[in-house]
C-alpha cells in the first residue's frame, strides 16, 4: 500500500519530529535523539470499509446516548417518586432513582465510549514530537491583543448602553438560580426530627430479643440488655429509622458505684439506660465490660464509662452517650419518663 492510498489526516505532519526521524549528537545538542518508533497503520487507515464500520459504531454509540437522555427526561416526568420495583440482585428500590441512574449512566457511558472509539480507530494516531516554545507571546502580539480588546469593548458599546449591560448582568446572575431550584429534589429538610425519638413519658422498655416488656428483676447485675420502645415492631415501615435513634442499652450497677449525680437520679434501683448509638459516627455499641462498667464501640474503639454519665474515656467520640430518664409504671414495668434530652447519634451538637 502506498502513502497515496492513506487518508491525508493519517499521514505524518510536516511539523516536528515524525516517526522514525532521528538526529545525531552535535555540539549544541550533546544527546542524540533516538526518534519515535516507525508508525504502523491501523486497519481503518488502509481499508475504507473498516473505517466505515468504525464510523457506524461511533454513530450508534452517540445515538444510544441521545435515546438514553430522552429516556432520562421521560422517566423524570412520568415515574411517580414513591413507586418501588424489585431488581435482582439488589432488591427493592425506587423505580424513579433506578431509571434516572440507569439512563444517565448509559447516556454518559455511550458519549465516552463513542469518543474513545472514534479517537482510537479514526483519528490520526501519528505521534509527533515538537520542540518546546516560549509560553509568553511576543510584546507586539500582546500589544495587539490589548488594543483589540479595547476596540471590541468600545464597539460593543457596553459602557454606553447601560440598559443592555445591566440587564445582561442581571440575566447572568439569575440563571444559576435554575440549578438552585433543582436542590429541592434533595428532599424535605429534616426539621427537628433528629432531636426527637419514639421515647416519651410512659413508654415501656421492651427487650429487643424477647419482645417482652422489661421489669427491674429482668436486668441482672453485670448483664447488658438491649431495649426498644413499646409499640415499635420490626415489621413497621419506619422500623429502621426509629430504631436508629431509639435503641437503648440497659445495665444494672450498684447505686453506690454511680459517680454522676444526674445519672443516679435518672436511674431506677441502679438500672441505667443509655443510647446504644455511638456519638462518633453512629455505630451500635455492643461490648460491655462489667468489672469497669465500660462499654466499647467496635468501630473505632471509643470507650464510655457507664458509671460516670457515659463520658468518653478513650477514642474519637466527642460526647457522652445520652441517658434516658427511667422509672417503673403501676404494673411494675420499666418505663421512660420522657424523651432523650440531647439528640442521639454522631456529632449532632456541632451541626445543630
Ligand atoms: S462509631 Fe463508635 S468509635 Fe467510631
Amino acid at each position: 500500500m502506498s502513502s497515496q492510498d492513506i487518508p491525508e489526516e493519517n499521514l505524518p505532519s510536516e511539523q516536528g519530529t515524525a516517526h522514525g526521524a532521528v538526529s545525531v549528537a552535535d555540539e549544541k545538542h550533546p544527546f542524540a535523539d533516538p526518534g519515535l518508533p516507525p508508525h504502523e497503520h491501523r486497519i481503518q487507515d488502509i481499508d475504507e470499509r473498516a473505517a466505515r464500520r468504525s464510523e457506524r459504531a461511533v454513530a450508534l454509540l452517540f445515538t444510544l446516548s441521545m435515546l438514553a437522555t430522552v429516556g432520562f427526561i421521560v422517566s423524570y416526568v412520568a415515574i411517580p417518586h414513591d413507586k418501588d420495583i424489585f431488581v435482582f440482585p439488589i432488591g427493592h428500590l425506587s423505580a424513579l432513582n433506578f431509571a434516572l441512574g440507569l439512563t444517565l449512566g448509559v447516556a454518559l457511558f455511550c458519549i465516552g465510549a463513542g469518543a474513545v472509539h472514534w479517537a482510537r480507530t479514526l483519528m490520526s494516531d501519528v505521534e509527533v514530537a515538537d520542540d518546546r516554545h516560549a509560553i509568553a507571546a511576543p510584546e507586539d502580539v500582546r500589544a495587539k491583543v490589548h488594543a483589540d480588546f479595547k476596540q471590541g469593548a468600545k464597539e460593543s458599546a457596553l459602557g454606553r448602553r447601560k440598559l443592555i449591560r445591566n440587564t445582561m448582568f442581571g440575566a447572568l446572575a439569575l440563571v444559576p438560580l435554575s440549578g438552585v431550584m433543582l436542590l429541592r429534589d434533595l428532599g424535605p429538610l429534616p426539621g427537628d426530627k433528629l432531636r426527637h425519638t419514639m421515647w416519651a413519658k410512659g413508654k415501656r422498655l421492651v427487650n429487643m430479643n424477647t419482645n417482652l416488656p422489661l421489669r427491674p428483676s429482668d436486668v441482672a447485675v453485670g448483664s447488658l440488655t438491649f431495649a426498644k420502645p413499646d409499640g415499635l415492631e420490626e415489621t413497621d415501615e419506619d422500623f429502621q429509622t426509629q430504631i436508629a435513634k431509639a435503641a437503648l442499652m440497659i445495665v444494672r450497677l450498684q447505686p453506690d458505684n454511680i459517680k454522676d449525680k444526674r445519672e443516679l437520679d435518672w436511674s431506677h434501683e441502679g438500672i441505667v439506660a443509655f443510647s446504644k448509638i455511638c456519638t462518633h459516627v453512629g455505630c451500635p455499641i455492643s461490648l460491655y465490660e462489667q468489672q469497669t462498667h465500660h462499654v466499647l464501640c467496635p468501630c473505632h474503639q471509643s470507650t464510655f464509662d457507664l458509671s460516670d454519665g457515659a463520658r468518653v474515656i478513650f477514642g474519637p467520640a466527642g460526647h457522652a452517650l445520652p441517658q434516658l430518664h427511667i422509672g417503673v409504671d403501676d404494673e411494675g414495668y420499666l418505663q421512660a419518663l420522657g424523651d432523650f434530652e440531647e439528640p442521639v447519634g454522631p456529632a449532632f451538637w456541632e451541626r445543630g
